[in-house]
């Protein structure tokens, strides 16, 4: 049987089951279970060559809880814009936030249909703060910035914190990341923030680089990036808050250890202040 929440029936017509998604076979790494037969399907292939991508989820959703954390009880940010949410799960943003600070305020972006199935989820807001969700493409910075509902929630006169995990790997160079994320943040004033990470198959080339054929394979484009390239994309003109650039299991990590490796990681992260 499949491991799934809803009928393929009760979905709406938008979400193709017949074509894997990167949300959805992430949520399949996480243990999650919002999937279908072609998701599972190729992340099983891809669990074949890539054995440590389940690590990598888990240490990338990790990173996220732990760098909201940061922003709300350490860097005093209210606001938060988060591009390429994934389906509801643990740590999500809006979690973390507001259990700090409960009158912090979240929009959610994501371009999967099934995502926005699934938004009443993200929209369980407390009281005192807000949560809304946008369906949009990141490729279309412009859109996110002028959508009333962006505008509606968000000041965007004060600070707001830019939220990129584990997105921008699936903008090849052909995208422009690098003109998205100017836009974006050009749009915030200074005090923002963006949390961004990115996979990589510097550590293990022969385990990830079949990672980025296979996701190509079903359809899906990216490319990995090594920590400069993803260090200068992200975070040039930015101030790094320490540790920098690192992978997601070491920055400011909350358990002793011990760590997967390197290896298993594969994943970039860091937090940059707009000064
Ligand atoms: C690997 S998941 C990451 C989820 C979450 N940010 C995290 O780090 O746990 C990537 C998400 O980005 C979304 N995504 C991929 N390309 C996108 C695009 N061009 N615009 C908007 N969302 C996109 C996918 O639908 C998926 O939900």
């Amino acid at each position: 049987m499949p491991d799934i929440l809803e009928p393929e029936s009760a979905l709406p017509p938008e979400v193709d089951t017949s074509r894997p998604h990167t949300a959805r076979m992430y949520d399949y790494f996480l243990g999650g279970k919002n999937h279908f037969a072609a998701d599972r399907e190729l992340a099983d292939k891809v669990l074949v060559t890539t054995p440590s991508a389940r690590t990598a989820a888990r240490e990338n959703r990790a990173f996220l809880g732990r760098a909201v954390r940061f922003l709300a009880a350490e860097a005093g940010i209210r606001q938060f814009l988060d591009i390429g949410t994934g389906l509801p799960t643990t740590n999500s943003v809006h979690q973390v936030a507001q259990a700090v600070i409960p009158s912090a305020r979240v929009v959610y972006t994501d371009n999967d249909p099934l995502v926005l199935a699934h938004a009443r989820a993200l929209l369980t807001s407390s009281l005192e703060g807000r949560t809304a969700y946008i369906q949009a493409d990141l490729r279309q910075p412009e859109s996110i910035l002028a959508s009333p509902v962006a505008r509606e929630v968000l000041d965007f006169s004060q600070p707001v914190a830019l939220m990129l995990a584990a997105i921008l790997h699936f903008l090849p160079d052909s995208d422009k990341p690098g003109e998205v994320l100017a836009t974006l943040l050009g749009a915030l004033p200074a005090g923002s923030y963006l949390v961004a990470s990115h996979t990589t198959a510097e550590h293990d080339p022969e385990q990830w680089a079949p990672l980025q054929r296979a996701y190509e394979s079903g359809g899906i484009p990216g490319q990995f990036r090594d920590s400069g390239e993803f260090a200068r994309l992200a975070f040039s003109g930015l101030e790094l808050v320490p540790p920098g650039v690192v992978l997601v299991s070491e920055w400011r990590p909350d358990t002793p250890g011990p760590r997967p490796t390197p290896a298993e990681v594969s994943v970039y992260g860091g937090v940059a202040r707009k000064n």
